[in-house]
């Protein structure tokens, strides 16, 4: 693989692969990326109905531009070398990434990218399928930096708060009020955001269950984004408005980002290593800022 496709993962709706309904929501929701799950939503006698029903989904219906991805079970269930061999056999060349549920180690990322490459040289697809992975357990966020160096399918790290927080047995009365002094998600969600920077992989903030409660769920979202975060879940369509609003950049952020770069692009040309623009400084350090909201507009079409 030469280089990781860039995908927008602002609001990455989670689907129950059982519900044909919801999954026609999906299609036709405003979010970026649509995971269809196999793992938690589903309950463990219909998970053998939800990979045909994933399939069918996969191949029957118009994705447009959205990242298709399919999230399996972990490698300590009878379920995930079936659910990446039903699902890539029935719908590879309409699935963009799967995703994987708490990996612990590399070696877990490596038995989905093996079973990846062997299906991928059965079925003669002619593109790789990338690889998401749920950081989520004790252990996942101890050994992040190896899964986030595990392969070259990696695209992302998602921090899965909920059952991080069972893993750690953190105890989360008080949560958001005065029972801890500060963000008890900050440590993991700075951890996670660092290693994938580092790996070249997308940080993705996890789900916020409380739907109705928009204001905590722009709360979270913001938070995330500040640390670098690309995006968050959403668990309900209601979600999905917001976090695509706090992931993109304003109209006019954007404006003068390329003012900058351009004032920047002539302050170079003309022998200088910084600039004054309207009482700010650009120089190199800063022009990378500037220069990180160009790409994103550039890769939203704004
Ligand atoms: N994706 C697509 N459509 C969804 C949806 C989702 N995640 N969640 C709800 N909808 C649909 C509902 O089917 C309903 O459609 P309708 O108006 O045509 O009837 C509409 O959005 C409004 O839903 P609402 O009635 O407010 O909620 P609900 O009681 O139907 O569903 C949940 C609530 C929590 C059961 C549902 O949102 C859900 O299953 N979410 C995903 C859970 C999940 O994936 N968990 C694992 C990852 S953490
Ligand atoms: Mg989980």
């Amino acid at each position: 693989m030469t280089q990781r496709p860039m995908r927008l993962r602002r609001s990455q709706l989670s689907v129950p692969g059982v519900s044909e309904k919801m999954i026609a929501k999906a299609v036709l929701s405003e979010a970026d990326h649509v995971f269809l799950d196999l793992e938690d939503a589903v309950a463990p006698s219909a998970k053998e109905g939800a990979r045909k029903t994933i399939v069918e989904a996969l191949n029957g219906l118009d994705w447009g531009r959205k990242t298709r991805c399919v999230r399996i079970n972990d490698v300590t269930t009878p379920w995930c070398f079936e659910d990446v061999i039903e699902v890539v056999t029935g719908a590879g060349r309409n699935l963009d990434t799967i995703m994987l549920t708490k990996a612990t180690r590399a070696a877990d990322v490596q038995f989905v990218d093996l079973l990846l490459s062997q299906l991928e040289a059965k079925l003669k697809l002619g593109r790789p399928i990338g690889i998401e992975v749920l950081i989520e357990e004790a252990a996942g966020l101890q050994n992040v930096e190896e899964i986030a160096a595990a392969s070259p399918r990696l695209e992302s790290l998602i921090f899965g708060m909920g059952d991080y927080s069972a893993s750690q047995q953190m105890n989360l009365r008080g949560w958001g009020g005065e029972g801890y002094p500060g963000d008890v998600f900050h440590f993991a969600r700075f951890r996670i955001a660092m290693a994938a920077r580092a790996a070249g992989l997308d940080p993705v903030d996890g789900p916020f269950a409380n739907f109705r409660n928009e204001d905590a769920y722009r709360r979270e979202a913001r938070m995330a984004f500040m640390l670098g975060f690309v995006g968050k879940w959403a668990i309900h369509p209601a979600q999905i408005a917001p976090a695509l609003e706090i992931f993109s950049p304003s109209q006019d952020e954007v404006d003068r980002a390329r003012e900058l770069a351009a004032a920047y692009d002539k302050a170079l040309a003309e022998g200088l290593g910084s600039v004054n623009h309207n009482g700010t400084m650009v120089d190199a350090a800063s022009i990378r800022i500037v220069m990180n909201t160009v790409r994103k507009a550039e890769l939203i079409g704004m």
